[in-house]
Protein backbone atom coordinates (compact mmCIF):
# COMPACT_ATOMS: atom_id res chain seq x y z
CA UNK A 1 0.00 0.00 0.00
CA UNK A 2 1.68 3.30 -1.33
CA UNK A 3 -0.58 6.45 -0.27
CA UNK A 4 0.20 10.17 -0.20
CA UNK A 5 -1.65 12.09 3.17
CA UNK A 6 -2.46 15.91 1.25
CA UNK A 7 -3.36 18.83 3.21
CA UNK A 8 -2.62 22.28 4.11
CA UNK A 9 -0.14 22.88 7.34
CA UNK A 10 -2.23 21.70 10.78
CA UNK A 11 -4.94 19.33 8.31
CA UNK A 12 -3.48 16.55 10.75
CA UNK A 13 -1.38 14.34 8.42
CA UNK A 14 0.93 13.42 10.64
CA UNK A 15 -1.42 12.35 13.48
CA UNK A 16 -3.16 10.24 11.21
CA UNK A 17 0.14 8.98 9.65
CA UNK A 18 1.18 8.00 12.68
CA UNK A 19 -1.82 5.84 13.04
CA UNK A 20 -1.52 4.02 10.07
CA UNK A 21 1.79 2.84 10.71
CA UNK A 22 0.35 1.49 13.84
CA UNK A 23 -2.29 0.21 12.41
CA UNK A 24 -0.88 -1.19 8.97
CA UNK A 25 2.79 -1.83 9.92
CA UNK A 26 4.34 0.43 6.76
CA UNK A 27 6.57 3.20 7.23
CA UNK A 28 5.87 6.91 7.44
CA UNK A 29 7.80 9.08 5.31
CA UNK A 30 7.23 12.93 6.41
CA UNK A 31 9.82 15.35 4.87
CA UNK A 32 9.72 17.84 7.21
CA UNK A 33 10.47 15.68 10.75
CA UNK A 34 13.37 14.37 7.95
CA UNK A 35 14.38 17.99 7.53
CA UNK A 36 13.84 18.89 11.38
CA UNK A 37 16.26 16.28 12.18
CA UNK A 38 18.85 17.08 9.69
CA UNK A 39 18.28 20.80 11.19
CA UNK A 40 18.75 19.13 14.79
CA UNK A 41 21.95 17.28 13.68
CA UNK A 42 23.27 20.33 12.33
CA UNK A 43 23.85 18.41 9.21
CA UNK A 44 25.11 20.10 5.64
CA UNK A 45 21.82 19.88 4.36
CA UNK A 46 20.10 20.81 7.63
CA UNK A 47 22.10 24.26 7.33
CA UNK A 48 21.16 24.38 4.02
CA UNK A 49 17.28 24.13 4.57
CA UNK A 50 16.99 25.87 7.92
CA UNK A 51 16.10 29.63 6.83
CA UNK A 52 13.99 28.24 3.99
CA UNK A 53 11.29 26.09 6.14
CA UNK A 54 12.00 29.07 9.30
CA UNK A 55 10.48 31.36 7.01
CA UNK A 56 7.47 28.88 5.67
CA UNK A 57 8.54 28.87 1.82
CA UNK A 58 9.19 25.26 0.59
CA UNK A 59 12.90 23.76 0.18
CA UNK A 60 13.40 22.59 -3.34
CA UNK A 61 12.03 19.97 -5.01
CA UNK A 62 15.87 18.58 -6.12
CA UNK A 63 16.81 18.51 -1.80
CA UNK A 64 12.97 16.62 -1.74
CA UNK A 65 14.31 14.38 -4.17
CA UNK A 66 17.59 13.53 -2.37
CA UNK A 67 16.30 12.57 0.79
CA UNK A 68 13.02 10.71 -0.35
CA UNK A 69 14.27 8.89 -3.70
CA UNK A 70 16.65 7.25 -1.21
CA UNK A 71 14.37 6.15 1.48
CA UNK A 72 11.98 4.68 -0.58
CA UNK A 73 14.14 1.99 -1.98
CA UNK A 74 14.98 1.40 2.03
CA UNK A 75 13.69 -2.69 2.84
CA UNK A 76 11.46 -1.28 5.09
CA UNK A 77 8.99 0.79 2.11
CA UNK A 78 8.76 -3.02 0.16
CA UNK A 79 5.46 -3.38 1.82
CA UNK A 80 4.61 0.00 1.25
CA UNK A 81 4.95 3.52 3.24
CA UNK A 82 2.85 6.33 3.67
CA UNK A 83 4.28 9.95 1.86
CA UNK A 84 3.08 12.64 4.93
CA UNK A 85 3.53 16.20 2.63
CA UNK A 86 6.51 14.67 1.38
CA UNK A 87 4.53 15.95 -2.23
CA UNK A 88 3.87 19.37 -2.35
CA UNK A 89 4.94 20.60 -5.83
CA UNK A 90 4.23 19.19 -9.73
CA UNK A 91 7.47 17.98 -10.15
CA UNK A 92 7.79 16.27 -6.80
CA UNK A 93 4.31 14.55 -7.94
CA UNK A 94 6.25 13.80 -11.69
CA UNK A 95 9.57 12.55 -9.07
CA UNK A 96 7.31 10.20 -6.99
CA UNK A 97 5.50 8.34 -10.10
CA UNK A 98 8.85 8.01 -12.38
CA UNK A 99 10.67 6.82 -9.16
CA UNK A 100 7.46 3.95 -8.50
CA UNK A 101 7.72 3.35 -12.08
CA UNK A 102 10.87 2.26 -12.33
CA UNK A 103 10.32 0.13 -9.43
CA UNK A 104 7.18 -1.37 -11.05
CA UNK A 105 5.34 0.08 -8.68
CA UNK A 106 2.62 2.39 -8.90
CA UNK A 107 0.76 4.74 -5.95
CA UNK A 108 -2.39 3.40 -4.93
CA UNK A 109 -3.86 6.37 -3.03
CA UNK A 110 -3.92 10.02 -2.49
CA UNK A 111 -6.42 11.12 0.48
CA UNK A 112 -6.85 14.97 0.96
CA UNK A 113 -7.43 16.17 4.30
CA UNK A 114 -10.27 18.89 3.71
CA UNK A 115 -9.97 21.90 6.91
CA UNK A 116 -11.18 25.37 6.97
CA UNK A 117 -8.43 27.95 7.29
CA UNK A 118 -9.55 28.85 10.63
CA UNK A 119 -9.61 25.84 12.56
CA UNK A 120 -5.94 25.41 11.31
CA UNK A 121 -5.48 28.11 12.62
CA UNK A 122 -6.85 26.93 16.10
CA UNK A 123 -4.98 23.91 15.87
CA UNK A 124 -1.79 25.73 15.57
CA UNK A 125 -2.71 27.85 18.68
CA UNK A 126 -3.43 24.12 20.26
CA UNK A 127 0.36 23.00 19.52
CA UNK A 128 2.00 25.44 20.51
CA UNK A 129 -0.10 25.42 23.41
CA UNK A 130 0.78 22.03 24.10
CA UNK A 131 4.33 22.17 23.33
CA UNK A 132 5.15 24.98 26.08
CA UNK A 133 2.82 22.88 28.57
CA UNK A 134 4.77 20.11 28.12
CA UNK A 135 8.06 21.82 28.21
CA UNK A 136 8.98 21.17 24.30
CA UNK A 137 10.28 23.26 21.80
CA UNK A 138 7.94 25.60 19.84
CA UNK A 139 8.58 24.97 15.64
CA UNK A 140 10.27 27.90 14.41
CA UNK A 141 7.65 27.81 11.77
CA UNK A 142 4.65 27.71 14.09
CA UNK A 143 4.18 30.97 14.84
CA UNK A 144 0.97 33.06 13.29
CA UNK A 145 2.46 34.44 10.71
CA UNK A 146 4.57 32.38 8.98
CA UNK A 147 1.96 29.45 9.53
CA UNK A 148 -0.37 31.83 7.37
CA UNK A 149 2.38 32.52 5.00
CA UNK A 150 2.53 28.49 5.09
CA UNK A 151 -1.08 28.18 4.04
CA UNK A 152 -0.49 30.22 0.82
CA UNK A 153 2.45 28.34 0.10
CA UNK A 154 0.12 25.16 0.46
CA UNK A 155 -3.03 26.90 -1.81
CA UNK A 156 -0.41 28.70 -4.23
CA UNK A 157 1.68 25.11 -4.95
CA UNK A 158 0.13 22.29 -3.57
CA UNK A 159 -3.33 22.58 -3.77
CA UNK A 160 -2.86 22.44 -7.32
CA UNK A 161 -1.89 18.81 -7.48
CA UNK A 162 -4.81 18.19 -6.84
CA UNK A 163 -6.59 18.03 -10.06
CA UNK A 164 -3.75 16.03 -11.00
CA UNK A 165 -4.29 12.98 -8.39
CA UNK A 166 -8.28 13.77 -9.48
CA UNK A 167 -7.54 13.06 -13.05
CA UNK A 168 -5.58 9.69 -12.15
CA UNK A 169 -8.02 8.83 -10.57
CA UNK A 170 -6.74 8.60 -6.92
CA UNK A 171 -7.64 11.44 -5.41
CA UNK A 172 -10.02 10.48 -1.81
CA UNK A 173 -11.20 13.42 -0.05
CA UNK A 174 -11.97 13.38 3.61
CA UNK A 175 -13.71 16.03 5.86
CA UNK A 176 -10.74 16.32 8.29
CA UNK A 177 -12.83 18.97 10.35
CA UNK A 178 -14.06 15.85 12.30
CA UNK A 179 -12.54 14.29 15.31
CA UNK A 180 -8.91 12.45 15.41
CA UNK A 181 -10.59 8.90 15.27
CA UNK A 182 -13.82 9.66 13.12
CA UNK A 183 -11.13 11.19 10.43
CA UNK A 184 -9.23 7.72 10.83
CA UNK A 185 -12.25 5.74 10.56
CA UNK A 186 -12.78 7.06 7.30
CA UNK A 187 -9.08 6.84 6.23
CA UNK A 188 -9.69 3.25 7.59
CA UNK A 189 -12.30 2.33 5.08
CA UNK A 190 -10.73 3.89 2.18
CA UNK A 191 -7.48 1.83 2.64
CA UNK A 192 -9.97 -1.30 3.29
CA UNK A 193 -11.25 -0.30 0.09
CA UNK A 194 -8.38 -0.11 -1.71
CA UNK A 195 -6.59 -3.30 -0.34
CA UNK A 196 -9.84 -5.46 -1.45
CA UNK A 197 -9.75 -3.77 -5.21
CA UNK A 198 -5.97 -4.82 -5.52
CA UNK A 199 -6.44 -8.28 -4.19
CA UNK A 200 -9.58 -8.68 -6.62
CA UNK A 201 -7.26 -7.53 -9.23
CA UNK A 202 -4.49 -10.09 -8.28
CA UNK A 203 -7.02 -13.14 -8.59
CA UNK A 204 -8.17 -11.84 -11.60
CA UNK A 205 -4.54 -12.13 -12.85
CA UNK A 206 -4.21 -15.03 -11.63
P1 LIG B 1 5.79 19.64 7.60
O1 LIG B 1 6.51 19.23 8.78
O2 LIG B 1 5.32 18.60 6.64
O3 LIG B 1 4.58 20.54 8.07
P2 LIG B 1 3.14 20.91 7.46
O4 LIG B 1 2.76 20.29 6.18
O5 LIG B 1 3.12 22.38 7.51
O6 LIG B 1 2.20 20.19 8.43
P3 LIG B 1 2.10 20.22 9.99
O7 LIG B 1 3.14 19.31 10.57
O8 LIG B 1 2.07 21.61 10.52
O9 LIG B 1 0.63 19.67 10.15
P4 LIG B 1 -0.03 18.24 9.90
O10 LIG B 1 -0.93 18.29 8.74
O11 LIG B 1 0.98 17.13 9.96
O12 LIG B 1 -0.96 18.21 11.18
P5 LIG B 1 -0.72 17.52 12.61
O13 LIG B 1 -1.04 16.08 12.54
O14 LIG B 1 0.63 17.91 13.14
O15 LIG B 1 6.65 20.68 6.74
C1 LIG B 1 7.36 21.73 7.37
C2 LIG B 1 8.22 22.48 6.36
O16 LIG B 1 9.19 21.58 5.80
C3 LIG B 1 7.52 23.06 5.13
O17 LIG B 1 6.95 24.34 5.41
C4 LIG B 1 8.67 23.15 4.14
O18 LIG B 1 9.51 24.23 4.42
C5 LIG B 1 9.45 21.88 4.44
N1 LIG B 1 9.00 20.75 3.61
C6 LIG B 1 8.50 19.57 4.07
N2 LIG B 1 8.18 18.75 3.06
C7 LIG B 1 8.48 19.43 1.92
C8 LIG B 1 8.35 19.12 0.53
N3 LIG B 1 7.87 17.93 0.11
N4 LIG B 1 8.74 20.04 -0.37
C9 LIG B 1 9.25 21.22 0.02
N5 LIG B 1 9.38 21.59 1.32
C10 LIG B 1 9.01 20.69 2.27
O19 LIG B 1 -1.87 18.24 13.43
C11 LIG B 1 -1.80 19.61 13.77
C12 LIG B 1 -2.40 19.84 15.17
O20 LIG B 1 -3.79 19.58 15.12
C13 LIG B 1 -1.83 18.89 16.24
O21 LIG B 1 -1.73 19.58 17.45
C14 LIG B 1 -2.86 17.76 16.32
O22 LIG B 1 -2.91 17.17 17.58
C15 LIG B 1 -4.16 18.50 15.99
N6 LIG B 1 -5.12 17.68 15.24
C16 LIG B 1 -4.87 16.77 14.27
N7 LIG B 1 -6.01 16.26 13.78
C17 LIG B 1 -7.03 16.87 14.44
C18 LIG B 1 -8.45 16.76 14.39
N8 LIG B 1 -9.07 15.92 13.54
N9 LIG B 1 -9.19 17.54 15.22
C19 LIG B 1 -8.56 18.39 16.10
N10 LIG B 1 -7.22 18.54 16.21
C20 LIG B 1 -6.45 17.78 15.39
Amino acid sequence: MILILLGPPGAGKGTQAQRIVEKRGIPQLSTGDMLRAAIAAGSELGMRVKAIMDRGDLVSDAVIEEIIAARIMAPDCARGFILDGAVRTAPQAEMIDRILSAQGRALDVVIELVVKEKELLKRLKNRIKEAEKAGQPVRPDDNEETFKKRQKVYREQTAPLIPYYKAQGKLREIDGMKPVEKVAAEIDKILDGVLAASRGKTAKKG
